[in-house]
């Protein structure tokens, strides 16, 4: 790790000492770049995008050459990969989403689902690789993967932006056979996460995106627990000093409970206070993020004000990482997105 030129990401990983607070964004790499959309519009279609090592190395890239303030790369790539190579039928309709033309509905389905073989999703593995050879040590590369519960949301739902009654329905009525489908997405994230890391990624972070959906009795059960052992199983297969992140979007109130799943650092949303976050958590882990996105929307003024009203409420010391609450949205002006990056920087460096 030491040869790393900016290691102010992964410093504060470990809680030590930094000059400033390192800062990335969520879904950096995306459609509000211009130079995203030339790259995504010579690649066709999305996962052909994923899928093609060099695409995937350029688009990486696309936010560090942009963004000389960013102090962390994130592999471009999806959550989806791993139920698309369960051979679940994933496309990415054009303005709808990802869906999934065989997603799991009954027992039967249930039951023939098996952990992928990670030969299906080399190319993830190749892209790592090659980013990593053309990030030449500039800073650390973010490799991830979505947690179990997340990714059976969309595996039984089949689509996104549901009320989530489909997955429910079986957990309150065949718990069993989610159990079953989680197990299996532990044990595939757990080898996915790993493959990643023996292709160099440096870092990795689980997104629980819908674990937020959950009912506080429930959280814990279905959503938690496997990511708990996810990083249990991480450190027992001697990955203990790559750190991981974890992020339930929507799971601010669960923060005691997170913790006790060991990771080095935890993912927050806009609706939860850092301040109030540090106490919880009492300094055994860093906090990531949270600036809601759609800040960037708005003036220049607004966006200085509301970035410094975030490094004041966390304060004084090492443990935060900047970032916002979710991904950064497509109607996002780059020049607003220096604009928080500088005030980052500078005006965060008294507190450190
Ligand atoms: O952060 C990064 O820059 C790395 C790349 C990244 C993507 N997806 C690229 C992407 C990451 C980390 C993800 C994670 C992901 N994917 C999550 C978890 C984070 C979150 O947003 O909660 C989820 C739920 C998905 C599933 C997914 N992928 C959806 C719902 C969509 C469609 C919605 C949308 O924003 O377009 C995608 C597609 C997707 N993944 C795009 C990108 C850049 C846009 C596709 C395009 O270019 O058309």
């Amino acid at each position: 790790m030491s040869s790393l030129i900016n290691d102010s990401f992964i410093k504060t990983l470990q809680l030590k000492k930094t000059s400033y607070t390192p800062v990335w964004i969520m879904r950096q790499a995306g459609r509000y770049l211009p130079e995203y959309r030339k790259t995504r519009a010579n690649a066709g279609s999305f996962m052909d995008l994923c899928r093609n090592t060099d695409f995937a190395t350029e688009v990486t890239l696309q936010p560090l050459d942009r963004y000389p303030l960013l102090d962390s790369a994130i592999l471009f790539s999806d959550i989806l990969t791993i139920p698309d190579a369960m051979n679940l039928g994933l496309d990415f309709v054009q303005g709808e989403g990802p869906q999934f033309s065989n997603p799991i509905q009954n027992e039967s389905d249930a039951k023939k689902l098996d952990i992928p073989s990670m030969e299906k999703l080399s190319y993830v593995f190749d892209a790592v690789r090659s980013i990593k050879e053309a990030l030449k040590n500039r800073v650390p590369l973010i490799g991830f993967a979505g947690s179990p519960w997340t990714l059976a949301t969309y595996m039984i739902e089949g689509r996104g932006g549901t009320d989530f009654l489909t997955i429910k329905k079986m957990a309150y009525s065949r718990d069993d056979l989610i159990h079953h489908i989680l197990k299996i997405n532990a044990e595939s994230v757990t080898q996915y996460l790993a493959e990643q890391i023996k292709a160099g990624v440096n870092a990795v972070m689980i997104f629980d995106s819908w674990g937020g959906a959950l009912s506080h009795h429930d959280y814990e059960k279905y959503s938690l627990n496997y990511m708990k052992v996810i990083v249990q199983n991480l450190n027992l297969m001697g990955y203990e000093d790559i750190p991981k992140i974890i992020f339930t979007k929507g799971g601010g109130q669960w923060l005691k409970q997170q913790v006790s799943a060991n990771p080095n650092a935890i993912g927050l949303d806009w609706q939860t206070s850092l301040s109030e976050a540090r106490k919880i958590t009492n300094n055994k882990v860093a906090l990531q993020g949270n600036m809601d996105p759609s800040i960037l929307l708005g003036s220049e003024k607004n966006i200085e004000h509301a970035v410094k009203k975030i490094l004041d409420d966390y304060g004084e010391g090492e443990g935060h990482i900047f970032n916002l609450g979710h991904g950064i949205t497509q109607f996002t002006e780059p020049e607003k997105v220096e604009i928080m990056l500088q005030v980052v920087r500078e005006y965060s460096q008294q507190f450190h």
